[in-house]
């Protein structure tokens, strides 16, 4: 399984309820493809994490990296992955969500994993 974290730039005057509605078509179409993750807006950019089979991954994020609803993507972390973060979320949003995130991430002994973490710390600090 391939796992991606990346951040965009949120399109501008693109209200605060796209990320619910993004997030409720999205996890149909990623519950279709065993993709699971999450996507958390904070100000003018989206941090999102997904993982699943590669080639689902790769497709998906070509097809991510074409809407005009963000822009300036750049991934942050990019693996493999043995076991899933989110195992119940196919796309999950919640401002709780990047508490719980940044846990895992702290936690993942991995390298690729743990440096998403510290990207994300220096985001989402006050
Ligand atoms: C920040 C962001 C994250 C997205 N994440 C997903 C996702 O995880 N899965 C998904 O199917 N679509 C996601 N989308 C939506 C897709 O870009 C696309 O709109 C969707 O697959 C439906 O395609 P359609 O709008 O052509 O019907 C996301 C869009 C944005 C702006």
């Amino acid at each position: 399984m391939k796992s991606v974290l990346y951040m965009s730039v949120v399109s501008p005057y693109l209200p605060h309820s796209a990320t619910d509605d993004i997030a409720m078509k999205a996890s149909v179409f990623n519950e279709a493809r065993g993709i699971t993750g999450i996507l958390i807006r904070k100000g003018r950019y989206f941090v999102q994490y997904i993982e699943g089979e590669e080639s689902k991954i790769d497709e998906l994020m070509t097809i991510i990296g074409r809407d005009d609803r963000h822009s300036d993507i750049v991934v942050l972390d990019e693996g493999v992955v043995e076991e899933r973060l989110f195992k119940d979320w196919h796309l999950q949003t919640n401002e709780i969500i990047i508490g719980i995130l940044m846990k895992k991430l702290q936690d993942d002994s991995r390298d690729h994993i743990n440096r998403g973490f510290y990207f994300l710390s220096a985001l989402f600090e006050d």
